[in-house]
C-alpha cells in the first residue's frame, strides 16, 4: 500500500510517502520566518508558509517517489498535539486529496509517530532503528521541545502514560537555555555542540526531582538555575568592565568561551541525567523488555551514550531512530504510524466523516 503522510503540527513542512512503512520519499520545508525575536514560533506565519509550501512539497516528494497522487492509497495526516493553527492547513489538505481521490484519511496522533518512527524503514527494508519490531511490554520515552512523558507499552498503539513533566520540557529547557545564551532556536544541537569544549562539572546545577517517587520530571527549575549562574557571572563581568546593563540575550557577547562551553556542557549534564534518574527508576519496576525513545533531544549524542549505558547495565534492548531527521520533528513517522493504524482499520473510509478530524492542540496518547 502506498501513503502519503502530511506533518504540520509546529514550523517544518513536510510530506512522506512511503510504501507500506518503507520510506520513498520524504521533503521537509522549513523556517523561512516564522521564529520571532525571543526564538518562539509565530503562529500565524508558520500557517502561511505550511498554505504555501505544502503544495510543493506534495509535488517534490510524488516526483522523489515516481509517483502520481492517483497511486497513493492513503492519506495521513498528523491531527495533534501542535500548535492549533499550524495543524489545520496539514488536515485541510489531506482531506482535500482524501477526498478528491476517493481515498481513506488516516488521522495520526505526532507522538505516536516518534515512537512509531523506530520502525520505519529505508530503501532495502531494513530499519532506522536497531529493532525489526517492538517486544512488548516495554517502556516508550518521547523527549521533544513539547514533550518529556514516559509510557507503558502493552499492547500495539496502545500506552499508558506513567510519568510526564509537571513544567517545561526537557527540548524546551535546552532551547530557553540557548535563548539565554543567545544561541537562536531551536538551541539543542547547538549546547550540544558548545557542551563538546565545556566542563560539564564546572557547575553544580541541581537534577530536579531526583529523589520523588514517582517517574515526572521537572525542568523549569534547571533552566533558573542556568539563569543564576549567567547572572552571577554577568556580574562579575560588570564589575570588571564598569559596563552598563547587558541583557541576557547578548551575554555571548558579554561571557568568555570558555564560561559558554561550561555552562552548556554543566546544564546538558544536569539535564540528561534528571532525564535517566527516573528512567532507571521505571526500568526496575517495570522490567521492560525494550526501552523505545523518540523526539527531536534523542538526536543529542551524549544523551544516546547515556541512554546506552543505562540499557547496558540492565541487559535491556534500547532502540531510537538512528538518523537525525527521523528524530526531529518529520512526516516519514506519520507514514510508519499510518501503515500500522491501518493494519488495525483505524481509519476513515466514508467521506463524510472527513470533517470530522479536528485539530486536537493538546492530544494525549492513550
Ligand atoms: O520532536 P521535535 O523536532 O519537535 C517537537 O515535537 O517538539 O523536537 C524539537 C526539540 C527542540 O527543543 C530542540 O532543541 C531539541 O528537540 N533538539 C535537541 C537536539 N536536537 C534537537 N536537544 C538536544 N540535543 C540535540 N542534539
Ligand atoms: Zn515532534
Amino acid at each position: 500500500m502506498k501513503i502519503l503522510a502530511i506533518d504540520t503540527s509546529c514550523d517544518d513542512t513536510s510530506v512522506a510517502i512511503s510504501e507500506d512503512r518503507k520510506i520513498i520519499a520524504n521533503v521537509f520545508w522549513s523556517k523561512l520566518k516564522v521564529h520571532n525575536d525571543w526564538g518562539g514560533v509565530v503562529p500565524t506565519e508558520a500557517k502561511r508558509q505550511h498554505e504555501e509550501f505544502l503544495p510543493l512539497a506534495i509535488t517534490a516528494a510524488l516526483e522523489e517517489a515516481k509517483l502520481q497522487l492517483e497511486d497513493i492509497d492513503y492519506f495521513a495526516v498528523t491531527y495533534g498535539p501542535g500548535l492549533a493553527i499550524a495543524l489545520e492547513p496539514g488536515i485541510d489538505k489531506a482531506v482535500e486529496l482524501a477526498k478528491m481521490y476517493n481515498k481513506p484519511l488516516v488521522p495520526v496522533n505526532h507522538m505516536v509517530g516518534h515512537i512509531y518512527a523506530n520502525l520505519a524503514q529505508d530503501a532495502n527494508r531494513e530499519s532506522y532503528s536497531s529493532i525489526k519490531e517492538f517486544d512488548l511490554p516495554s517502556l516508550a520515552l518521547t523527549i521533544s521541545g513539547g514533550h518529556t512523558d514516559l509510557f507503558l507499552f502493552e499492547k500495539n498503539l496502545k500506552f499508558k502514560k506513567i510519568g510526564h513533566t509537571l513544567d517545561d520540557a526537557i527540548g524546551e529547557a535546552f532551547d530557553k537555555v540557548g535563548r539565554l545564551l543567545g544561541l537562536g532556536f531551536p538551541a539543542g544541537f547547538k549546547i550540544e555542540q558548545l557542551a563538546l569544549n565545556g566542563n560539564p562539572d564546572r557547575f553544580k546545577f541541581p537534577r530536579p526531582l531526583h529523589n520523588t517517587n514517582d517517574f515526572n520530571w521537572s525542568y523549569s527549575g534547571l533552566k533558573t538555575a542556568v539563569l543564576y549562574e549567567v547572572n552571577k557571572l554577568l556580574g562579575t563581568y560588570q564589575k570588571d568592565i564598569q559596563k552598563g546593563e547587558i541583557k541576557f540575550g547578548h551575554s555571548t557577547s558579554a561571557l568568555s568561551e570558555q564560561d559558554i562551553n561550561d555552562i552548556a556542557a554543566s546544564f546538558q549534564k544536569a539535564a540528561i541525567d534528571a532525564l535517566l534518574i527516573k528512567v532507571e527508576k521505571a526500568v526496575k519496576q517495570y522490567a521492560p523488555k525494550m526501552l523505545i525513545v523518540g523526539g527531536g533531544v534523542i538526536a543529542n549524542q551524549a544523551l544516546r551514550t547515556a541512554m546506552e549505558a543505562l540499557c547496558e547495565k540492565y541487559k535491556l534492548k534500547l532502540t531510537y531512530p538512528k538518523p537525525m531527521w527521523l528524530c526531529t520533528d518529520n512526516a516519514a513517522m506519520i507514514a510508519a504510524t499510518a501503515y500500522f493504524l491501518i493494519k488495525e482499520g483505524q481509519v476513515i473510509s466514508e467521506q463524510s466523516k472527513f470533517e470530522s478530524v479536528e485539530r486536537v492542540p493538546n492530544l494525549e496518547i492513550s
